[in-house]
């Protein structure tokens, strides 16, 4: 599908509230999307894509499909598939156990605004990437309208108050907690993080899933915070 286009973002809006329903489907699609967005930069067929932080592995298989060799990163067994596949390994992103430099491609789609230092967890993604390697990250910023995931779009009024909503609401205990396993990350910082870093270029720093101009919102101070959903960042390992 043509990215951007309103075609495409309907489609991924559309899977994803069905995602508790039919969530291959809609994990499915969410991964060749992103598999396009990366073979924009570079063919995945022969190389090497580390995805950490991968879940139940959609992503991981989808770079196989195309010919990559891909391994799956991933510390909390409960997020694996049933029947982990081949390359899985049980490992924190902070600390890959990987040598420098060795992966082409190192991915990540959801996780930076699950972990308490994503500066740290980003330093790690950029050690293991080969110079001229690319770096995949994407995540949803807390003042997005999906900030507060499952509790979301209550937790403009506060964090605790939207968990207490949810679960009074739904008789489940909410899977996320504020400052144990969601943080408030924010876009302007990360740019300003990134774009500061000695390390990686800046090749591509848009809305994820924006159906027109996904580079003009992130740009823009205040409204990035709320109108941007989901940055994705494509960085290429300096040499
Ligand atoms: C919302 S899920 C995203 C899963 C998948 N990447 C996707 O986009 O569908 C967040 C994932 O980040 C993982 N995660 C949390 N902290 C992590 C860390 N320190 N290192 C690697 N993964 C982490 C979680 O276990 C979980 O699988």
């Amino acid at each position: 599908m043509k990215d951007p286009s309103l075609r495409r973002s309907l489609a991924l809006f559309r899977a994803f509230m069905r995602e508790q329903a039919d969530p291959a489907a809609a994990y499915e699609l969410l991964a060749r999307d992103a598999a396009d967005q990366v073979e924009r930069y570079m063919k995945l067929d022969g190389r090497i894509v580390v995805d950490v932080g991968g879940g139940s592995g959609y992503f991981t298989r989808e770079f196989r499909r195309r010919g990559a060799r891909g391994y799956l990163f991933e510390p909390d067994l409960a997020e694996l598939a049933a029947k982990p596949g081949e390359g899985t390994v049980l490992a924190d992103g902070y600390l890959l156990p990987l040598a420098t430099g060795a992966a082409d491609v190192c991915f990540s789609s959801n996780v930076l605004e699950h972990v308490a230092d994503p500066r740290t967890f980003l330093s790690e993604m950029v050690r293991v990437t080969r110079p001229g390697g690319l770096i995949y990250v994407s995540f949803t910023n807390w003042l997005s309208p999906w900030g507060g995931h499952e509790w979301a779009p209550w937790h403009y009024l506060g964090a605790e108050r939207a968990r207490a909503r949810f679960e009074r609401r739904t008789g489940r205990a909410a899977k996320h907690r504020l400052g144990e396993n969601l943080f408030t990350i924010g876009v302007g910082p990360t740019l300003r993080h990134v774009r500061a870093r000695g390390d990686v270029d800046v090749l591509s720093a848009r809305s994820r899933y924006w159906p027109v101009l996904p580079e003009i919102v992130p740009r823009v101070p205040g409204l990035r915070e709320f109108a941007t959903w989901n940055l994705l960042l494509i960085l290429r390992r300096c040499p």
